[in-house]
């Protein structure tokens, strides 16, 4: 007999509503959700004192980093930033040290990952070639991913041929790609430290419009799937939408800082806010929210890139977001910007259906015991000096909060608790394709 665990004093997020009731996990899986009276019997009873609880927030875009890029972030630091962040689930972005473009890394960061992680993670790969999307498969990916602007391993992926190509791989044998989409020939790289301000102009909105266009020309030609991440243009987001209309099986990200932050930030934050694409001014960003506000931004993902504070006055781009987009998002909710559906809908079922994670996404018996609990009356500060991640800054820093995540619970143990980890570490399982 598995152990029972009851979730009560709860609204319980069901089906688009949320409901007064209360849960009962057996071991690792959902047991029953119904009236507290009708609960089965439980040894141990979790009282959530009238809160929230959401199905398990993924995050389909993290860096967890690790192996030669542990001083940034390792597996430990990574999922302990995830569940503070009220994240069950996040997918690991390639770009390590050593790149995720073969399968004995991907085999090796599972092995380390089953030992230290936090929550459920799976694990993209970058084929060198779209021949190899078979074997990185078998070595258990959950979904591929390119840049199309960069290399990690020797691949090319920048073309409409190349993209093209990959697309058939991926679609014949069902896995999700996900495309980095900034062209190469528009953007500059620097050998010294540009500042925020000539990054952006060096990464011009037109890269990103052009990227996108190429990447849905090949989807189209390939009647394929794509996902393109990190969205963070007005153009972009409407030839995504206009791709949608004619049929392209096509579905977009956006993160936290492209939906609010400006390049005003530039003035207060310098390089910390330098991120890939950049950030822009709020005619961008003003579209951004409206997309996710009318659906056309598929997925909500943090883009969580830790560096070290010497790295971010060399210009490295990216911030940590794991801890920092449920109180921004759920504070948008409170200030009567977004409906509070629409974030949970593209934190949970969206992704789950797109990437295929089956396990995850809604509260329903059967479904692993992931759960994302929300206070939605907390008033706060983001603090970065109290983030979990090793990257302690964030543009977000010193921002006004209204919400915060009060729990994390994963595969039915709470793991995080009012402020703290309060679990083993390896209570997260592996996912794989
Ligand atoms: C990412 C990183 O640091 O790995 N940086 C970023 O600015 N987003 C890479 C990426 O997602 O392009
Ligand atoms: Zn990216
Ligand atoms: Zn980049
Ligand atoms: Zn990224």
């Amino acid at each position: 007999m598995e152990r029972i665990t009851n979730i009560v004093n709860a609204k319980v997020w069901l089906k688009g509503e949320i409901i007064d009731a209360g849960i009962s996990i057996s071991g690792d899986k959902i047991a029953k959700i119904g009236k507290e009276s009708n609960l089965l019997k439980a040894e141990k009873v979790f009282d959530v004192g009238g809160r929230i609880v959401l199905p398990g927030f993924i995050d389909v875009h993290t860096h967890l980093r690790d192996f030669k890029l542990s001083y940034k972030e390792d597996f430990l630091s990574g999922t302990s930033a995830a569940v503070a962040g009220g994240f069950t689930l996040v997918l690991d972005m390639p770009n390590n040290k050593p790149p995720t473009t073969n399968s004995s890394v991907i085999k090796a960061r599972i092995e380390k990952a089953k030992k230290n992680i936090y929550c459920d993670v799976g694990f993209y790969a970058t084929p060198k070639s779209p021949e190899h999307v078979r074997e990185l498969i078998s070595a258990g990916c959950i979904a591929i991913k390119i840049y199309m602007a960069k290399s990690l391993d020797g691949e090319k992926y920048s073309t409409k041929k190349e993209i093209y190509d990959l697309i058939k791989e991926t679609s014949s044998l069902g896995i999700m790609l996900s495309i980095h989409a900034e062209d190469l020939r528009m953007i500059k790289r620097f050998n010294d430290s540009p500042s925020a301000y000539l990054h952006a102009k060096t990464h011009p909105i037109k890269a990103e419009e052009n990227a996108i266009s190429i990447a849905l020309e090949a989807a189209k030609k390939a009647h394929g799937k794509i996902n393109i991440c990190h969205v963070s243009t007005l153009g972009g987001l409407i030839m995504i939408k206009k791709a949608k209309k004619e049929g392209v099986d096509v579905t977009c990200e956006a993160t936290p800082h492209h939906s609010i932050l400006t390049n005003k930030v530039f003035e207060k934050f310098g390089r910390v806010a330098i991120v890939e694409p950049p950030l822009r001014s709020k005619k961008h960003t003003e579209a951004i929210l409206k997309g996710i506000l009318d659906e056309d931004v598929d997925i909500l993902a943090t883009d969580h890139a830790p560096h070290t504070l010497e790295e971010k006055e060399r210009a490295h781009p990216g911030f940590p977001g794991l801890e920092t987009a449920l109180p921004v998002f759920f504070t948008l909710v409170k200030d009567g910007l977004l409906p509070l559906d629409k974030i949970i809908n593209a934190f949970t079922i969206k992704p789950a259906k797109r990437f295929s994670l089956t396990h995850a996404g809604e509260i329903c018996a059967g479904k692993v015991a992931n759960f994302t609990i929300i206070d939605l009356k907390s008033e706060g500060k983001i603090d970065q000096s109290k983030f979990f991640s090793k990257a302690k800054f964030s543009p977000f820093n010193g921002m006004v909060t209204k919400a915060r995540v009060y729990a994390t619970f994963i595969r039915g143990k709470e793991v995080f608790l009012n402020g703290e980890i309060v679990s083993e570490k390896g209570v997260g399982k592996v996912i794989t394709w």
